[in-house]
């Protein structure tokens, strides 16, 4: 897509970049290309790890960078026409002139903006997905480029999971990967499996006043084997389940992620009168869904009314929202737990 965001120039400068992807809290990765070999080293990335760099080929590449920066979650926003459930975060990657990260596959839907400068992407729909032995990052090992494109600025491109694709820098050049979560049956399946481990609550214990004796007391018998087949059919879900296992696994924090209640809380009062002038924000951090009378927020169920539903649906939507007077207690008590637990603030 030519132009697909005209004038856009980037979020942070590379310096600005590279200072995050120090931070202890940041995921980043750093790639380094020498004669032919790949180097990686992932976080917690030190200053002098890019200090230390000669002028080879590089990248640095930052996770959720909106997580961070407000103006990413407004970059992010922009992608609303994908519902925030297929969401998976923003990544920004560094380049100097030549630097790339190699041929490869992702497991998710992507489309890549360009930054500063320019760089040019090779792509291929070839199946054959043998990766270089021995490397640190799956690199493609027989990458046939079928088309390609030099991105400049605002200029962005669109590419499937799985789709063969290969980035080199034309210059110092920056890259804003949007990242959409598309989940393998398998991974769906077993996450599933997680959380009926939880939520399944079965009766009974298993009895056998009808055993026989047996021959070879190691054998697991037909007879055992047919009782533990009727006692596992037990395991069902219906459509509440569903819907409650994927608003926690899809809002659930990434493992690094934790949130900081206020240092200093305001009182129930002073929130509501502050919400109400300046208007309350998720935290960048939070991952809120709505779906059927219920809220899932990094992780956790609540269950609304009608009415909070009607009000809370904007904020899931949006992330922002200016409170009415009369949003009733129920919904400013929800919203003051919110804010304690540190998943949103009022906004500055
Ligand atoms: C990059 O930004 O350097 C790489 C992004 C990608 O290939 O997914
Ligand atoms: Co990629």
């Amino acid at each position: 897509m030519r132009n697909a965001l005209p004038n856009f120039n980037g979020l942070l400068t590379r310096d600005e970049l590279i200072a995050l992807a120090c931070h202890d809290d940041v995921e980043s990765r750093l790639i380094v290309q020498k004669s032919g070999k790949w180097q990686i080293k992932h976080s917690p990335l030190t200053e002098q790890d890019f200090t230390r760099l000669t002028k080879k080929q590089w990248t640095v590449l930052v996770q959720d960078v909106n997580h961070f920066l407000p103006s990413a979650r407004d970059l992010l926003l922009k992608f609303r026409f994908i519902p925030h459930a297929r969401l998976d975060d923003l990544m920004v990657s560094f380049a100097p002139q030549g630097g790339g990260i190699g041929p490869h596959f992702d497991s998710y839907d992507v489309f890549l903006l360009q930054g500063i400068g320019s760089r040019r992407w090779q792509i291929s729909a070839q199946q054959d997905d043998q990766f270089i032995e021995d490397a640190p990052l799956r690199i493609l090992k027989n990458f046939q480029p079928e088309q390609e494109w030099i991105l400049q600025s605002g200029d962005m491109l669109y590419l499937p999971p799985h789709y063969a694709h290969n980035g080199i820098a034309e210059e110092d050049c920056m890259t804003y990967s949007i990242g959409f979560r598309a989940p393998s049956h398998q991974e769906l399946i077993s996450q599933l499996l997680v959380y009926m481990q939880d939520h399944i609550e079965a009766e009974g214990r298993y009895v056998d006043p009808d055993l026989q004796l047996q021959r070879h007391p190691s054998k697991i018998s037909i007879a055992m084997r047919a009782k533990a087949n009727s006692i596992l059919k037990g395991i069902k879900w219906n459509q509440s389940d569903i819907e409650n296992f994927l608003g926690i696994y899809l809002s659930e924090p990434k493992p690094h992620v934790f949130f900081e209640p206020p240092q200093k809380p305001l009182a129930l009062s002073n929130f509501l009168n502050r919400a109400r002038k300046q208007g309350i924000a998720l935290n960048l951090k939070t991952r809120m869904l709505s779906g059927n009378g219920k809220f899932f927020i990094n992780g956790e169920i609540f269950t609304a009314s009608n009415t909070t539903y009607r009000i809370l649906e904007k904020l899931a939507d949006q992330h922002t929202l200016i409170l009415d007077r009369d949003i009733g207690t129920a919904t400013e008590d929800l919203l003051y737990q919110w804010y304690t637990s540190g998943y949103l603030e009022i906004k500055s």
